[in-house]
């Protein structure tokens, strides 16, 4: 758009080295950044993909304490999973580097001291929460409070959850240490700010006159930040766990890590090419581009920039592409709670179906809004888009190919109208996915792509090759000639997407680089190749399959129910008077049955040492009848008679309820005779 650029680098934010990853960054900065990536790279521009792990900072630190392990052993844990699920889903970074590595250390320490050396910071002394018992600063997660803005009573010192707010661990009403509960008290401390404010008029031009293209929510967030006025802010910590301030009066300090994270894009840059990295970074006809999510606009938009003009070398970001959030099951994803659908547990569990997940979290991208994942919503669109369009088309085409001519491209005759109008209608959409891609709009993009599979089957179901077989061989041959460039333009239309079916499309037509040149081009596939048979792209996801995942997820809620649950308090006081007149007796099921049309209620048949007596109870959802039948059971045996679904009960069976809702019934805990008092 306008300016012409040589080279692209692209960053996607550097996860936390304290967690799998999980859908939501999976949808939100991953899955877009390696489209756009493999995209360019098949124009042929030259690309750099950045990605890494983020392994400072405080939740790092809380972790390996609750575990009481080291910080390393965390991050050393994470980075391997994380880095080897990424390439499990095919996400093709060409460095995945890690901000615990030496050339990192050096590179942020150089960033602070070039900026130290140009007096880039204030230094300045002021009064911070301390930790009486545990001896230490409270910085960002190390305490929680409520929050000033929404009142929620578990913010955290660097922000709360509830409402988005950014905080400083002084905002917090009632402040807790997370480090040994108690409250902290306020000293004295010293650490460098970089004075954001005095960058303030050359962002606001940069991003609100220079960037208007930006999206809206990332332009709306950057408005409302300077509109209200930039601060200086803190890039120390009196913290063990980071990279040392590089000065001499700085003992026992480390960089925030929000200031040395983004510089691990450029020590990673480094790791990747070496002496070269500078023209990725400083060349004026490279364009940055940094995928991130929403949580994380404020920082790659104001603060990161700031740190790159106080610098002076630096190109500054060209878009900042940052999705809304991605919730799970019509919840808010959360790590804490385990509400997650972890990369490295999918791979695992849905082996082969890196592509399905991928093509969901795009088609669903939380582009503009935040969006919901549901299994429900991925069984349907891998049945009913993937399978019976994409993968449809492709298998057909594949098919009868080799029906007719054995797998060998045919020569075309003078193509006819529905050819021409196909031909037009594959190049439409393929302009069309580039132009949206190019405008990061990757959801419209995609449906573009399946837009031309579904051009390929409109054209069969036209032509009806099957019919034309049996009457006229040589417009056969120009049907399935035509059927199969469109075959070989979705190898290129979905490489972006779903790499691992375009390239056994590109593979059974012997194409070895994808190139997006010949998207739409109909002779991309000569008379005479040989076309190998192609296995089914893609499979139907049973309903075993997604109930598998749903009751995981089932699983995961009760067990968080389970967590929080309190017993209700104890009851007002009572005589044992009161409890004598209660005639509790334990009575052995000789019949247990459920109670036709009612869904909660089972009748069972009580042998109670003197009769027998019918009691309902609403357990049904419980219990099979059988599994209750020969028990001993403990019943309330002097309640009046109580008409229910026209069967009278006489009494009622005693169980306890579990914090998840359940009922489980009381037993002896040994056999007594039926009819024996309880008390
Ligand atoms: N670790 C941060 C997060 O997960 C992202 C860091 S991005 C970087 O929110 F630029 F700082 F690296
Ligand atoms: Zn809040």
């Amino acid at each position: 758009m306008g300016k012409e650029f040589k080279r692209t680098l692209i960053t996607s934010a550097l996860p936390y080295a304290n967690g799998p990853v999980h859908i939501g960054h999976l949808a939100g900065v991953y899955i877009p950044a390696d489209i756009y990536a493999r995209f360019l790279r098949m124009c042929g521009e030259e690309v750099l993909f950045i990605g890494g792990s983020d392994e400072h900072g405080v939740p790092i630190t809380i972790k390996a304490k609750n575990e009481g392990v080291t910080p390393q052993d965390i991050v050393d844990r994470y980075h391997k999973l994380i880095k080897e699920s990424f390439e499990g889903l095919g996400i093709t970074f060409d460095v995945y580097g890690r901000t615990t590595s030496e050339t990192h250390r050096k590179t942020a320490s150089e960033f602070f001291r070039r900026l130290d050396s140009k007096d880039e910071f204030i230094k300045k002394t002021t009064q911070q929460l301390y930790d009486p018992v545990a001896g230490q600063f409270l910085a960002d997660r190390y305490v929680t409070g409520t929050c000033p803005h929404c009142g929620n009573t578990s913010a955290y010192g660097d922000q709360c959850e509830k409402c988005g707010s950014s905080l400083s661990p002084t905002d917090l009403i009632d402040p807790k240490s997370a480090l040994s509960g108690s409250t902290p008290e306020m000293r004295d401390t010293t650490h460098w700010f970089l004075p954001l404010d005095k960058w303030e008029e050359k962002l606001r031009k940069w991003i609100l006159e220079e960037h208007k293209e930006w999206r809206p929510n990332v332009y709306g967030q950057c408005k409302s930040w300077l509109d209200l006025g930039l601060q200086p802010r803190a890039v120390s910590r009196d913290l063990d766990w980071g990279i040392p301030v590089p000065r001499e009066d700085a003992e026992g300090k480390v960089l925030y890590v929000w200031f040395d994270a983004p510089i691990g894009y450029i020590s990673n840059t480094i790791d990747c090419v070496g002496d070269d990295w500078e023209k990725w970074w400083k060349d004026p006809e490279t364009r940055m581009i940094h995928f991130i999510g929403k949580d994380n606009i404020v920082f790659h938009c104001i603060v990161f920039p700031a740190m790159l003009m106080a610098d002076g070398t630096y190109n500054l970001p060209d878009n900042v592409p940052s999705n809304e959030f991605l919730n799970l099951e019509d919840d808010k994803i959360s790590t804490s709670k385990n509400w997650a659908v972890w990369l490295h547990e999918y791979l695992k569990e849905l082996p082969g179906r890196e592509d399905e997940l991928r093509y969901v979290l795009t088609a669903n991208a939380p582009e503009t809004k935040d969006n919901n994942f549901t299994w429900k919503d991925y069984q349907q669109r891998v049945n009913s888009e993937l399978v019976a369009i994409f993968g449809n088309f492709v298998n057909r085409t594949n098919v009868l190919l080799h029906k007719y001519f054995d797998g060998v491209v045919p020569q075309p005759g003078t193509p006819a109208l529905p050819d021409v109008e196909a031909e037009r209608d594959v190049r439409l959409a393929v302009s069309e996915m580039e132009r949206l891609i190019r405008e990061f709009r990757l959801r419209d993009a995609l449906r573009e792509a399946m837009n031309v599979a579904r051009i390929g089957n409109k054209y069969l179901a036209d032509c009806e090759p099957w019919k034309v077989a049996k009457t006229d061989e040589e417009r056969l041959k120009t049907i399935m000639y035509f059927a199969t460039q469109i075959y070989a333009t979705l190898a290129l239309a979905f490489e972006p997407f779903t790499p691992f079916a375009a390239t056994k499309i590109a593979e059974s037509v012997g194409i070895k680089k994808l190139e997006w040149d010949e998207a739409g081009n109909f002779n991309l596939i000569a008379p005479g190749t040989k076309v190998e048979k192609l296995p089914l792209l893609f499979e139907k996801i049973e309903d075993s399959v997604v109930e598998t995942q749903v009751n995981k997820l089932l699983e995961t809620k009760r067990q968080n129910m389970l967590k929080d649950w309190r017993p209700d308090p104890v009851k007002a006081e009572q005589s044992i008077e009161t409890f004598d007149k209660l005639d509790i007796r334990v009575g052995r099921v000789v019949e247990c049955e459920k109670v036709k049309k009612s869904k909660k209620l089972l009748k069972f048949v009580i042998d109670d040492g003197l009769d027998k007596r019918v009691i309902l109870s609403g357990i049904a959802a419980y219990y099979e009848p059988e599994q209750l039948v020969g028990k001993e059971v403990c019943f309330l045996a002097n309640l009046p008679v109580r008409q229910m679904m026209g069967i009278e009960s006489h009494g009622m069976i005693l169980s306890a309820r579990n914090a998840d809702g359940t009922l489980s019934v009381i037993t002896p805990s040994a056999e007594v005779q039926p009819g024996s008092q309880v008390g």
